[in-house]
C-alpha cells in the first residue's frame, strides 16, 4: 500500500506541475484542462483499478475526469476515486495562495455517491471534538460544545468560513457567539483539512461549499479519525429540481461513515500556489519540488 500511495502522491504532483503553467494566467478553465490531462495521464499508470465517483467540474461546467470514468492499469485493488485536479481555480488564475491539486480515494463501493448535489453544509472538527458536533444544533451550540471539548474559552475559538455573501449570517451567528471568523474566498478542502488536523490555527470549518470538495475532505478526515458532518444544500433552483427529480431528502445528516463508509481512507493533496498548509510548486530550472500532504487510514486492505 506505501507504493500505491506514493503513486497516488506522484499522480497529485503531476497534476500540480502542470497547473502551474497557468498561475495567474486569468483562464479557470486552461489551468483545470491541464491538471485534469496530467493527472489523468498519471493515474492511468497506476497499478488498480479506479473508479472515478466524483469527477469536479460540473457544479461550474469546468473539464473534468467524468464520473464513471475507470482509471488505473486495471490490476491491483479496486477504488472510488474523488477528485479535484485544481481545487481553487479562482486562486490559480489570480495567482492567490492555496490552490492544490487533490484526491481522495476509497475501496470500491464506499465513497458516497452525491447525484445531483453540487452543494453541502459541513462542519467539520478535529479528533478531540468528534462528538461535539451536531448539524441539527445551532451555531452557538455547536461553538459551545466544541469549546468544552477542546477545553478552550469561545471567544478564541477560531473558525474557518468561505467568505460568500451566503454566510453572512453564519458569520454573524460565529461573531456573536464570541468566535472568531477566519474567512477565505475560496477552498473549503485545506479549510477542513486544518480543521480536522491537530494543532493548526483553525478549529472548526463551518458552512456551505462544494459536495463534491466535501466527499474529497471526508476521505482526509476519516485518516485523521476528526469528525464531520453535513447536509445537501442546493444553492439554484436547477439544483433543487435536480434532486427533487432524484427523489433525494434535503434533511438527511449525512455523517462521517456515509460519505466514507468503510473504515478505509486514502487522499493526497499536492500545493499549487503557496498556502497556509502546503507551499507551492518550486521550478528552478532543475526537477520541480513539490509540498504535498499525503494521509491513509489505519485499516489497511
Ligand atoms: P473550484 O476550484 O472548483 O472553483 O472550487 C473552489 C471552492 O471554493 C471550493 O473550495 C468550495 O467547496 C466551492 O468552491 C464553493 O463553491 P462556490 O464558489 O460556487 O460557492
Amino acid at each position: 500500500m506505501k507504493d500505491l500511495l506514493k503513486a497516488f502522491q506522484h499522480a497529485t504532483e503531476a497534476g500540480a506541475l502542470a497547473a502551474t503553467d497557468f498561475i495567474g494566467k486569468g483562464d479557470k478553465e486552461a489551468g483545470d484542462k491541464a491538471a485534469v490531462d496530467a493527472l489523468r495521464l498519471a493515474l492511468n499508470a497506476i497499478d488498480f483499478q479506479g473508479k472515478v465517483i466524483i469527477g469536479e467540474g460540473e457544479k461550474d461546467r469546468a473539464p473534468m475526469l467524468f464520473n464513471g470514468e475507470i482509471v488505473g492499469t486495471g490490476n491491483g485493488p479496486k477504488l472510488d476515486i474523488a477528485v479535484d485536479p485544481i481545487e481553487g481555480t479562482a486562486l490559480l488564475a489570480a495567482d492567490l495562495p492555496n490552490a492544490i491539486c487533490v484526491m481522495g480515494l476509497a475501496p470500491e463501493g464506499t465513497l458516497w455517491d452525491p447525484g445531483a448535489s453540487f452543494f453541502m453544509q459541513k462542519i467539520i472538527v478535529g479528533k478531540k471534538a468528534k462528538h461535539a458536533i451536531d448539524i441539527n444544533k445551532s451555531v452557538a451550540e455547536n461553538l459551545a460544545t466544541v469549546a468544552l471539548a477542546l477545553d478552550k474559552p469561545i471567544t478564541s475559538l477560531r473558525v474557518f468560513v468561505l467568505d460568500k455573501p451566503r454566510h453572512d449570517q453564519l458569520k454573524a451567528e460565529i461573531n456573536a457567539a464570541g468566535a472568531q471568523t477566519v474567512l477565505y474566498p475560496e477552498g473549503d478542502v485545506l479549510g477542513g483539512l486544518r480543521a480536522a488536523l491537530p494543532n493548526t490555527d483553525i478549529d472548526i470549518m463551518m458552512g456551505i461549499g462544494g459536495t463534491p470538495e466535501g466527499v474529497l475532505t471526508a476521505c482526509a478526515v476519516k485518516a485523521l479519525e476528526g469528525g464531520f458532518m453535513g447536509k445537501r444544500a442546493p444553492q439554484f433552483k436547477s439544483e433543487i429540481a435536480l434532486l427533487s427529480a432524484e427523489n433525494a431528502n434535503l434533511e438527511e445528516i449525512l455523517t462521517l461513515d456515509d460519505l466514507v463508509k468503510g473504515p478505509i481512507a486514502y487522499f493526497s493533496a499536492t500545493g499549487i500556489t503557496s498556502g497556509d498548509l502546503l507551499k507551492g510548486v518550486v521550478k528552478n530550472g532543475g526537477a520541480p519540488v513539490f509540498d504535498s500532504f499525503v494521509l491513509s487510514t489505519k485499516s489497511q486492505p
